[in-house]
C-alpha cells in the first residue's frame, strides 16, 4: 500500500521481478499526503490500509509508502501476523552496498526526514556489511517533488529548477550515492540525475524492494508456481479517475480491476 499513486513504481519493479504473482495495491488517495503529518495520525492510516489488504487474503505486504515505513513499521509489526517489508531497509542497504566515500544523501518527505529513520537504517546496514559505522548521512526535505510529480511535471524547467535548489546543499557535501527516498522521486531520476552530476548513484528503492520481496518469497517457500494467470487489484480511497489518468501514466499499461473503497474501520476487524 501506499499514501496514494507514488507507490505504483514499487509496484511496477515488483511485477517486472515477480511476474506470476498476483498484486492488490491500495493507495489511499483521501488521505494523501502522508508526508506532512504527525506520527500518531501516519500510525492510524498506515493500519487501517494493512487491514484492508489483510481482509483481502494477502500472503505479505509491502509498504511502498516511505513515509509509512518510517513512521508506522513498528506498530505494524506489533499489531499484525503477516510479513512486513517496508521500502526502508531495501533502500538503506542498496546504499550501503553502493557507497566508495561513505558520504550518503538521503532525500524524502519532511516526516520521513524528520523521523531520522533513513539514517538510523543506513548506518546499521552499513555496519552489518563492513562492520563499521563510520558513514556520513545527510538528509533533505523536498516538499515540492512530490506534487511536480502528480502534474506530470517530471522534466520540466519547473522541476529542474527546483531539483537545482533542494540538491544545492547535497552537492556540496560531495555525497557519492543518493537514496531517492519517497514513492514519487523515482520518477524525477533524469532531473535529479541530471542535477547531482554523473559521479553520484541514485538509489531507487522500488528495485531494491523488489528484489527482497522476491528473496523473503522464496525463504518462506511462498513463490507463486502455479500457472494461472497473474491478477492486479487496485483500490483507492477517492474517486478513481485521478489516479487512473496517473497510474496509467506511471505504469505505462491499462490497470485491470480498479475500485474506490473505503478503510476506515478495518482496523478494528483485524489487528491482534
Ligand atoms: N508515499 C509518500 C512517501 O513515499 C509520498 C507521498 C506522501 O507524502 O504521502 O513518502
Amino acid at each position: 500500500f501506499d499514501s496514494g499513486v507514488g507507490g505504483l513504481t514499487v509496484l511496477r519493479a515488483v511485477r517486472e521481478r515477480l511476474p506470476r504473482e498476483s498484486v492488490i495495491y491500495l493507495g489511499d488517495t483521501a488521505r494523501v499526503p502522508y508526508g506532512t503529518k504527525s506520527r500518531a495520525t501516519i500510525e492510524r492510516y498506515a493500519i487501517e490500509d494493512a487491514a484492508f489488504l489483510i481482509e483481502k487474503g494477502v500472503k505479505m505486504i509491502v509498504v511502498a509508502c516511505n513515509t509509512a515505513s518510517a513512521m508506522a513499521r513498528e506498530s505494524l509489526r506489533r499489531d499484525f501476523n503477516v510479513p512486513f517489508l517496508t521500502v526502508l531497509g531495501p533502500g538503506a542497504r542498496a546504499a550501503a552496498r553502493t557507497t566508495r566515500n561513505k558520504r550518503i544523501g538521503v532525500i524524502a518527505t519532511e516526516a520521513t526526514i524528520e523521523s531520522g529513520a533513513y539514517e538510523r537504517a543506513i548506518h546499521e546496514a552499513y555496519r552489518d556489511l563492513n562492520g563499521e559505522s563510520e558513514v556520513e548521512v545527510f538528509s533533505q526535505a523536498c516538499p515540492l517533488f512530490v506534487p511536480l510529480v502528480e502534474e506530470g511535471e517530471t522534466e520540466s524547467p519547473i522541476a529542474r529548477l527546483v531539483a537545482k535548489q533542494y540538491l544545492a546543499s547535497m552537492r556540496e557535501r560531495k555525497i557519492d550515492t543518493l537514496v531517492l527516498g519517497c514513492t514519487h522521486y523515482p520518477l524525477l531520476k533524469t532531473v535529479i540525475g541530471e542535477t547531482m552530476g554523473e559521479g553520484v548513484m541514485l538509489i531507487d528503492s522500488a528495485e531494491a524492494v523488489a528484489e527482497e520481496t522476491a528473496q523473503l518469497l522464496e525463504r518462506a517457500g511462498r513463490l507463486d508456481t502455479s500457472d494461472e494467470p497473474n491478477e492486479s487489484q487496485f483500490y483507492v480511497t477517492d474517486s478513481a479517475a485521478r489516479f487512473h489518468r496517473i497510474a496509467e501514466r506511471i505504469l505505462s499499461a491499462p490497470l485491470e480491476h480498479l475500485e474506490a473503497v473505503e478503510v476506515w474501520g478495518h482496523d478494528k476487524l483485524h489487528s491482534n
